[in-house]
């Protein structure tokens, strides 16, 4: 319990647990692995940049930009800003680094995001995001791979019920067009529309589509669907990227409302839903944003990601008991000993063990045999190595069963006495 005067977490920051940890490797290790299998390679962009950097690319009429951002001036009064999101940056990397230049990059990252948003379930003020960037693919087959990928990732976790929306914006030429006629659509409405559709009519109106408010939401039902607006560059590519998802047996739904709330993208965005969740159910979004490398100074170059948050797909996992989501972490065997000489000659087999790729727990500090045998037991070890005076003296080792299929298996197995030597082989083979 925090006393009086103690400091706490900042508000919508959390810790990070010991027991929850665990939980975070095995997903980032299984991210790393099946984008790695794919040729995605890693990078690693710093959490501050230029305030700028996010203003230009997110769009400044973005509620990320206009009111959630860590912004601040550091000593030199210089604009800085904790990153939101993670596409600006790689945009910013691959362009100062050359990475774009006539070459074509599957990048992806892990790391912490920050907005200042009202914390609730799945809403944090700091939240981590795994993310995948295409770089120099127009096509929509690089689309289906990253789809095909996050499946992949979905059900090696075990997550269940996702469902998967997608859209298409169109072109530059689609939307101008579409947003003629939502915003004449929306004109007839005017009265009924709450002050943010009003202001978002003339600065952002594909925003409106996104409005929580029960009557907007219910103005909208009827509204011009921007599929009957594509043109038929975007048509076709829309149809290409349901045709190679039908044959990949990837199962979604076509969301015409769907806008996401960055304003970056064209042509393809989605989102993975999970609607068992509550308020904040979408674990996954992104889409194609052809124009930002250009816009930021960089060589044009079609681009293509996603961001998914970890805190809601962990939070996701954990509420559906899925089974896969923590790997079998098994201690191979505790070490018991009693006495300053056999705890160095403990020491020196927990050494060798563990060099050799197995895991060995000792039991560190005064305690008895009988207390350190309870821990021993209840470390769920598979084996025990006991090393009291007698066996300290003759540089030998006792190895006794302790989980029991593994006695089950070895049933004429008896507690015997061994060089200390011979530790490391007879485990191995005990254990194989
Ligand atoms: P986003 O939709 O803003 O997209 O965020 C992606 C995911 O991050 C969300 O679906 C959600 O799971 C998680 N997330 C966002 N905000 C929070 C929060 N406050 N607390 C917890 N989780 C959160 C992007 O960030 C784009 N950069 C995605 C992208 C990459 N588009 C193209 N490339």
């Amino acid at each position: 319990m925090a006393k009086q005067g103690q400091i706490k977490a900042i508000k919508g920051m959390k810790d990070v647990l010991p027991d929850e940890t665990r939980d975070w490797l095995r997903v980032e290790a299984l991210c790393a692995q099946l984008f790695g299998n794919r040729g995605y390679k890693q990078i690693r962009t710093p959490i501050m940049e230029s305030t700028n950097l996010f203003a230009r690319s997110i769009g400044a009429e973005t509620d990320i930009v206009s009111k959630e951002m860590y912004t601040f001036e550091d000593r030199n009064g210089d604009s800085l800003t904790l990153r939101p999101e993670g596409t600006a940056s790689c945009v910013r990397a691959g362009i100062e680094h050359g990475l774009f230049y006539n070459k074509q990059q599957r990048l992806w990252y892990v790391g912490p995001m920050f907005r200042h948003e009202r914390p609730q379930k799945g809403r944090y003020r700091q939240f981590h995001q795994v993310g995948v960037e295409c770089y120099g693919w127009s096509t929509p087959d690089i689309e289906a791979e990253v789809f095909s990928m996050i499946k992949q990732l979905f059900n090696k976790l075990g997550l269940q019920n996702v469902v998967l929306y997608i859209n298409s914006l169109g072109d530059s030429d689609s939307r101008a067009r579409y947003k003629a006629a939502l915003v004449l659509y929306l004109q007839g409405f005017i009265k009924d529309l709450d002050e943010d559709s009003k202001r978002r009519l003339n600065t952002n109106p594909l925003r409106i589509l996104d409005s929580k408010n029960e009557r907007v939401q219910a103005i909208l039902k009827d509204a011009p669907s921007i599929l009957d607006f594509l043109s038929e560059d975007s048509r076709a590519r829309f149809d290409e990227l349901q045709n190679y998802l039908k044959a990949l047996e990837i199962e979604y739904q076509v969301e015409p409302r769907l806008v996401r709330g960055l304003d970056y993208y064209n042509d393809t965005v989605f989102e993975w839903v999970n609607h068992d969740y509550g308020a904040q159910a979408t674990v996954c979004g992104g889409g194609r944003y052809d124009l930002m490398v250009e816009q930021m100074g960089g060589q044009a170059t079609p681009a293509f990601g996603f961001g998914m948050g970890l805190e809601r797909l962990i939070e996701m996992l954990r509420e559906q008991n899925a089974p896969n989501l923590v790997e079998d972490d098994r201690l191979d065997a505790f070490i018991v000993s009693v006495g300053k000489t056999s705890r160095s000659q403990a020491l020196k087999i927990q050494q060798n063990l563990t060099q050799n790729g197995l895991s060995a727990a000792l039991h560190v500090g005064e305690g008895s045999m009988k207390n350190q045998f309870k821990k021993a037991d209840k470390s769920g070890a598979s084996l025990a190595i006991i090393i009291g005076e007698q066996e300290s003296e003759d540089y030998a080792a006792n190895v006794k069963i302790l989980r029991k299929d593994l006695l089950e298996a070895n049933p004429n197995f008896q507690q015997i006495s061994i060089a200390q030597e011979e530790v490391f082989n007879f485990v191995t083979n005990l254990l194989n």
